[in-house]
């Protein structure tokens, strides 16, 4: 694993992302294969962001609150910056030095896919900012969970849930983000899969699964 310079002295995969949009599975995934690995007796921890700390928490109340209608996307991309770095230092780094796997519900290509893509902030300043929220910490894998926005928001209506104020953003915002995921991963394809999240959530556990075990 690497991280602003420093090699860890580990030959596995530890840092484990995932990523996709709004209720495309990433949660349900993240539980099954922290179950995998505690029933194999790994040391296994989960974060999400944004929060995962008591001011990463706090920031992550201001940027979802339905009030907050006027907030534009390079505040919102500060504040989910703040509440990365604040997670990576207190909770992600500590972990990986004790040699826990870390599974992280979304990281800095969240950022990269929402305020980026779907903001229209320049992806030069995205990903420098990125660098330095993440300090230089780069996920070993990335699993993105693909699906349209109209099954996203079928699954919405399903689950009866209401919105928080990045989710109120119009159809068309999210099909940037969309975009800008497959984008990003294409990019990046050494660390990313792309997993068809219209398959059955079973499915999908034993994709992630098999994509970690080739890379051990
Ligand atoms: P996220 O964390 O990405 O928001 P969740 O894991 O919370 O997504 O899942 C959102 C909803 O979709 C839940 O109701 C969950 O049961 C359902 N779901 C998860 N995976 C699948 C799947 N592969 N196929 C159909 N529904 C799914
Ligand atoms: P959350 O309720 O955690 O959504 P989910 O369960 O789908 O992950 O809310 C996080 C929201 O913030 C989600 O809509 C994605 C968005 N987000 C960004 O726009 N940029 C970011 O950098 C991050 C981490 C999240």
């Amino acid at each position: 694993m690497y991280c602003a310079g420093i090699i860890f002295n580990l030959s596995s995969i530890m840092f484990i992302t995932f990523e996709g949009i709004d209720l495309s599975g990433k949660s349900t995934q993240i539980k099954l294969l922290e179950n995998y690995y505690k029933k194999r007796k790994k040391k296994v921890i989960t974060v999400r962001e944004p929060g995962g700390t008591m001011i990463s928490e706090k920031i992550r109340d201001i940027i979802l609150d339905r009030e907050h209608l006027n907030m534009s996307f390079l505040t919102e991309f500060m504040l989910f910056s703040s509440s990365r770095s604040q997670l990576v230092n207190e909770v992600i780094l500590p972990y990986l030095k004790r040699s826990y796997i870390v599974l992280c519900d979304r990281f800095f290509d969240s950022s990269t896919a929402y305020q980026g893509y779907g903001g229209g902030i320049d992806l030069k300043i995205i990903n420098s900012i990125n660098k330095t929220a993440a300090q230089g910490l780069m996920p070993d894998k990335t699993f993105l969970i693909h699906i349209s926005i109209e099954e996203s928001l079928r699954r919405k209506k399903l689950m009866g849930k209401s919105s928080d104020r990045i989710e109120q953003k119009k159809i068309s915002y999210y099909r940037k983000v969309i975009k800008g995921y497959l984008e990003i991963s294409e990019k990046n394809k050494k660390r990313f899969t792309v997993i068809d999240g219209n398959k059955s959530v079973i499915e999908i556990h034993k994709e992630i699964i098999q994509s970690l075990s080739r890379l051990k």
